[in-house]
């Protein structure tokens, strides 16, 4: 069996879906249950045998010993983390303290679990730490992509604490043998996502009538990755990665912020041809830049299409039209996550700028 940290979040809870359906093999989800963290996204699995979900901090080094003890896992799989970089900018301690510091524990836990192993179970063990593009900072357009030798340069606080977790990963590699595995994946999107982040924000604010926030002139450039395809992209660096090695997995789909936002908002007009709104991408605003505010990500794969065989295979318009549509068929998903803490974010984070 599996140990993943941070499963009930966005691309957590696709991966454990997407594994249970790919593999049986059991597994046990170990999630703090931050705003960020949803339940309602597993709900399927309720009567699921070969699925457990433990509450908890990965910094409860008493509890992932426990957990590790009891369960025996073969890998633990860490998506656990504080991931919005605006929040970050709001307020960079949390970030320090799962990031970086929880990152640390768990290593030590994971260190001296992995110790106590046998030869063969020592040599089959794996701790897969899930990492992010943002760690080599920002890229100019015509520069080439982040590749796996890029320097690591970040500038949020969010990538920051990915970096300093990623180096504190190469270390217990370096130092003590422990077989990690770390990838750099582009942008996310796709179904169960927090609206928080750009495309499900801008799917719901469309749905509601609401101003569509594009920060600076809407013209910074994400490569943009189908959850599907990271969460398959997962399993085959689980399976076939080397380790100590650290893998680049991207959708080759870099796109300006405007013209993501001109994506969602066409499949919403057909969507609701009789909307109110229409054409959404009228509700358009341009708001105050984010403080450092990365300009452009793009990944080179090319190490993982060589060496491990994988690719994306959504394309971007598909992978749009499917995320619009699962959230259109799951306003009562939209509705739960919507309500309490994520109202009072909105207050906070967009109060200035937007109109009401
Ligand atoms: P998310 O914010 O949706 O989910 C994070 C999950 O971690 C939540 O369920 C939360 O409850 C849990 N968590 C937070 N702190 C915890 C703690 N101390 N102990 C246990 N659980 C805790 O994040 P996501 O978008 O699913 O991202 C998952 C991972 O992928 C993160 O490590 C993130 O840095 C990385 N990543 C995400 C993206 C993206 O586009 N979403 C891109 C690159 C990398
Ligand atoms: P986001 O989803 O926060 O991901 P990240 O900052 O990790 O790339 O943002 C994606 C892009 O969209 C980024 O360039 C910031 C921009 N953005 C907006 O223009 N308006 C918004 O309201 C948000 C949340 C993001």
């Amino acid at each position: 069996m599996i140990l993943v940290t941070g499963g009930a979040g966005f691309i957590g809870s696709n991966f454990i879906l997407d594994w249970l359906a790919a593999t049986g093999e059991p597994l046990v989800n170990l999630d703090k249950l931050t705003y960020a963290g949803n339940l309602e996204n597993l709900a399927s699995l309720a009567a699921d045998r070969s699925y457990l979900f433990v509450r908890g901090d990965i910094n409860d080094t008493h509890l992932v010993k426990r957990l590790l003890q009891e369960h025996h896992p073969r890998a633990i799989v860490h998506f656990a983390a504080e991931s919005h970089v605006d929040r970050s900018i709001h307020g960079p301690a949390a970030f320090m303290e799962t990031n970086v510091v929880g990152t640390f524990r768990l290593l030590e836990a994971a260190r001296h679990h992995w110790a106590s192993l046998e030869a063969e179970e020592k040599v089959q063990f794996r701790f897969l730490h899930i990492s992010t593009d943002e760690v080599y900072g920002s890229l100019e357009p015509g520069d080439v992509s982040f590749r796996e030798t890029s320097p690591f340069m970040p500038n949020s606080p969010y990538s920051a604490s990915k970096a300093a977790a990623d180096h504190w990963v190469r270390a217990y590699h370096q130092t003590y043998g422990l077989p990690v595995l770390t990838t750099h994946c582009s942008n996310n999107y796709g179904p169960y996502q927090f609206p928080e982040k750009f495309i499900p924000l801008i799917i719901l604010n469309a749905l509601r009538g609401k101003p569509l926030p594009i920060y600076g002139d809407g013209l910074n450039i994400r490569d943009w990755l189908y959850v599907g395809d990271h969460c398959a992209a997962l399993r085959v660096v689980l399976a076939k990665g080397t380790p100590g090695e650290t893998y680049n997995i991207g959708g080759d789909n870099e796109k300006t912020n405007l013209d993501v936002m001109k994506m969602v908002c066409a499949v919403l007009d057909e969507l609701r041809p009789d909307s109110l709104f229409k054409p959404h991408q009228s509700l358009l605003t341009f708001v105050k830049d984010r403080p450092g505010h990365d300009r452009r990500y793009a990944i080179d794969a090319g190490k993982i299409s060589q060496q491990l065989d994988w690719r994306p295979e959504e394309s971007f318009a598909g992978g749009i039209r499917k995320t619009v549509q699962w959230y259109f068929d799951h306003s009562p998903w939209l509705e739960n996550i919507t309500s309490g803490a994520y109202q009072q974010w909105v207050t906070t984070h967009y109060r200035p700028a937007v109109r009401q």
